[in-house]
């Protein structure tokens, strides 16, 4: 179904979900796409200026403003002058363990970042009239450990308790709250989702699958926290940007969804299942799976996650298009395809 254009705000697009997403807006659509990145260590051009380079004609409605959330004033002039009438936030700190050595760095980037876009936007919704305020929305884009930690058997839903057990998921938790608190308090157009583990290309070689990938290619080991029995429920992230979109686009304000892939597997049989793909990919003379190695456990660190995306089914009409086994074939291909661009990350790093 065609969705009407919009001038979209994206922020933290050059991350890797963002990239994703502004990818998607931009070839399906005539929206105008504005991204907004501070370009942290995460961030890269690159997932978005390769894009361009095939697709030329779609980077006429594309532009990008290097700017710092917690920069308010240019924040401020951003806005008025862009007049953006779709923001989809996903700019934040990302990485648990970075949160666990450098907390604050997450109190400032996810829920100050958070409050001054809030509070910037708020002022400019309000200069607003009639139609041009009626259209506008904000969609805070948040994850799953909010919630904390699950047993063998529950799942997380819309209704679960808010119990974050990271620095990371305090933050997100925090700026959550600050965006139900504008929509309360002030009818501020929000919507919230939570979505669970992403995989996918261009995902910066900290997280658990571009990590054990790197390793791989390197030939080295592969590091696994605790006895790696640790659950994760993993989505495709083209299956989380047209979730976001459908959300977007269609959720009635005030509205949060859980987004899910319905893929639960621990890290040790997942660090298995990529070392046998590996294995067909790029034979070497040993299993990759000698390369499996248990280190010592992250803090805090949550047994199970698990979402029961009902909800998002059910009202928006959302359902993953991506079979797990094939978009990790997929991703695994990108990486071998790009295994510079991984060991240049890893330098960086
Ligand atoms: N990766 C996942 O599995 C996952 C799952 C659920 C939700 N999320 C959420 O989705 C969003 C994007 O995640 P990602 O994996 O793409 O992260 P990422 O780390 O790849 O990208 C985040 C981007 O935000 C930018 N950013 C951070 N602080 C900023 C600031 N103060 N001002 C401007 N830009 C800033 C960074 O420079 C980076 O480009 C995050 O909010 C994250 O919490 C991620």
């Amino acid at each position: 179904m065609q969705i009407p254009s919009k001038k979209i705000l994206v922020t933290g697009g050059c991350g890797f979900i963002g990239s994703a997403l502004i990818r998607n807006l931009i070839s399906k659509n005539s929206h105008q796409i504005i991204n907004l990145d501070k370009m942290g260590y995460a961030s890269d051009k690159e997932n978005l200026e390769c894009f361009f380079r095939e697709n030329k004609k779609l980077k006429e409605r594309y532009n990008f403003f290097r700017l710092d959330l917690l920069d308010q004033k240019s924040l401020k002039k951003l806005i008025f002058d862009q007049k953006p009438n779709l923001v989809i936030h996903l700019a934040a700190e990302s990485h648990v363990d970075k949160s666990i050595s450098n907390p604050n760095a997450f109190v400032l980037n996810n829920i100050v970042g958070t409050t001054n876009l809030l509070e910037v936007l708020l002022e400019f919704w309000n200069s607003l009239k009639n139609y041009k305020k009626n259209n506008f929305r904000f969609l805070h884009v948040s994850t799953d450990e909010v919630f904390g930690s699950l047993n063998e058997e529950d799942r997380f839903s819309e209704n679960s308790a808010y119990r974050p057990n990271s620095p990371y998921s305090a933050s997100k938790a925090a700026s959550d709250h600050f965006v139900r608190a504008w929509y309360k308090t002030f009818n501020f157009p929000v919507i919230t989702t939570n979505c669970s583990n992403n995989f996918g290309p261009w995902q910066f070689p900290e997280k658990l699958i571009p990590v054990i990938l790197m390793n791989l290619i390197k030939k080295e080991k592969v590091p696994i926290y605790g006895n790696g029995k640790n659950i994760r429920d993993w989505i495709f992230v083209e299956d989380h940007v047209e979730a976001l979109i459908k959300c977007a686009f269609n959720a009635k304000i005030g509205e949060q969804y859980c987004i899910g892939g319905d893929n639960e597997i621990s890290n040790y049989d997942m660090a298995k299942l990529i070392c046998s793909i590996m294995d067909k990919k790029l034979p070497w003379n040993k299993p990759y799976a000698s390369l499996i190695s248990f280190v010592g456990d992250r803090p805090g660190h949550d047994f199970r996650y698990s979402i029961d995306s009902s909800k998002i089914k059910k009202d928006l009409g959302w359902s993953k298009k991506y079979n797990f086994e094939d978009s990790l074939s997929y991703t695994i291909d990108w990486y071998l395809k790009n295994q510079n661009w991984i060991l240049n990350k890893s330098r960086e790093n």
